[in-house]
């Protein structure tokens, strides 16, 4: 018999599977106190190393030694010319579409000019290729020019930054994306934009395919375009309260957005019932480099009174600060201003995890067999006849 794990009842349905174990995710785990683990380390402890480290231990299960890192990143940058034909895709897209249709137009792009041989080797693909298809997505579609020749040698976000050319960015910036691009590589197996990928791949469509329905369930405001709307609510906050550090007009600020029902951003997570450890490491991060932006100072003092106000509120069952409670603030304050891009930042970043989580469930799960097609059971609950 096997070992029972989870006990259904009909309160778990409608209720988005909360809770409800449906595989096994061997690249990262999300524990409800303890937060964020890629390949079994604290998210805390990885968030400054390389993100090619990371890439590499989210396909391998180890981080790599310095052989294998310096021919992983070999790997990589002979893999990362992205065909020009994507760039002239790009280019017929109408420009007040959202940057997260474009991303998610590069993706097919990417699919129908670059096919890989197999799941492995399309990750490694799109994985190289994508920092200069979102780099040029920026230049085309916000009109900063052509975009740059990639210069993949100089490192995974060097490239990225060097190839955005943002005229507003500051010195930390490429800090600064190698830190957000890290820490959101991964977050279980069952977030939205994770599972919608996985459950595409079943199916046996390519890792693009994949891609592009899991981009899809990220560009909702409730899963990554959180992120766009979380810098709208500071935005909002810093217009009427001014001071971002007046504690007495915040906490009135925060007490009116409650009373007309009003959502405060940033807060709250489907599994996480303390800080999420991705905002804790931003938070910090900021102090040392954006510690003079409003924005940032808004940030912050939404994390402490925000947490105050929403403990004392009964129904709310975790009144925490989230990933992107914070990330917009930093990204600004770092030049990239224009909080619409943020999700394909977000973006650019999951899809690592999504793909090494396809490789897994595709080519090395039950002992290479792969995992069967999704295909979960829904009571009939219409009229009988
Ligand atoms: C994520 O990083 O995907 C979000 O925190 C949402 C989630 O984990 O469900």
């Amino acid at each position: 018999m096997s070992e029972v794990l989870f006990e259904l009842t009909r309160d778990h349905l409608e209720t988005g599977l909360r809770g409800v174990p449906v595989g096994y995710c061997p690249t990262s785990k999300v524990d409800p106190v303890e937060g964020l683990f890629y390949g079994g380390y604290p998210i805390s402890e990885l968030s400054e190393k390389e993100p090619e480290e990371i890439i590499f231990l989210l396909l391998n299960r180890e981080l790599p030694n310095p052989s294998q890192l310096s021919e992983f990143k070999e790997e990589l940058i002979s893999h990362s010319k992205l065909p020009l034909g994507v760039i002239e895709g790009l280019r017929a897209l109408p420009k007040d579409g959202h940057p997260m249709k474009w991303f998610v137009a590069g993706l097919n792009l990417m699919g129908m000019f670059a096919p890989g041989t197999s799941y492995k080797d399309e990750a490694i693909r799109v994985i190289a290729q994508m920092p200069e298809m979102v780099a040029a997505i920026y230049r085309i579609r916000a009109g900063w020019g052509e975009p740059r020749q990639s210069k993949p040698e100089l490192g995974y976000m060097e490239n990225f930054v060097q190839m955005l050319d943002s005229p507003d960015a500051k010195p930390g910036l490429v800090r600064l994306m190698k830190v957000f691009d890290i820490l959101h590589f991964d977050h279980g197996g069952g977030n939205l934009s994770t599972f919608i990928g996985k459950a595409v791949a079943s199916g046996h469509e390519d890792i693009y395919g994949s891609l592009i329905g899991a981009m899809s369930g990220l560009a909702g405001p409730l899963h990554g375009m959180a992120n766009q709307e979380c810098l709208r609510f500071l935005k909002r906050a810093l217009v009427v309260v001014k001071d971002p550090t007046d504690e007495d007009a915040i906490r009135a600020y925060i007490q009116k957005l409650w009373d007309n029902k009003d959502k405060l951003f940033g807060f709250g997570h489907a599994v996480l019932r303390v800080e999420d450890p991705r905002a804790t490491v931003q938070y910090e991060l900021g102090q040392e480099i954006a510690g003079d932006n409003e924005l940032f100072k808004m940030a912050l003092s939404m994390r402490k009174l925000g947490v105050e106000f929403l403990s004392t509120q009964e129904k709310v069952s975790n009144p925490f600060p989230n990933v992107d409670a914070v990330s917009g603030s930093l990204l600004t304050a770092e030049g990239l201003t224009d909080e619409t891009y943020y999700t394909v930042l977000f973006g650019l970043s999951r899809c690592v995890g999504i793909a090494a989580q396809i490789v897994y469930e595709r080519e090395e799960a039950r002992g290479g067999k792969g995992t069967p097609i999704i295909r979960p059971k829904y009571l009939y609950s219409g009229p009988k006849r």
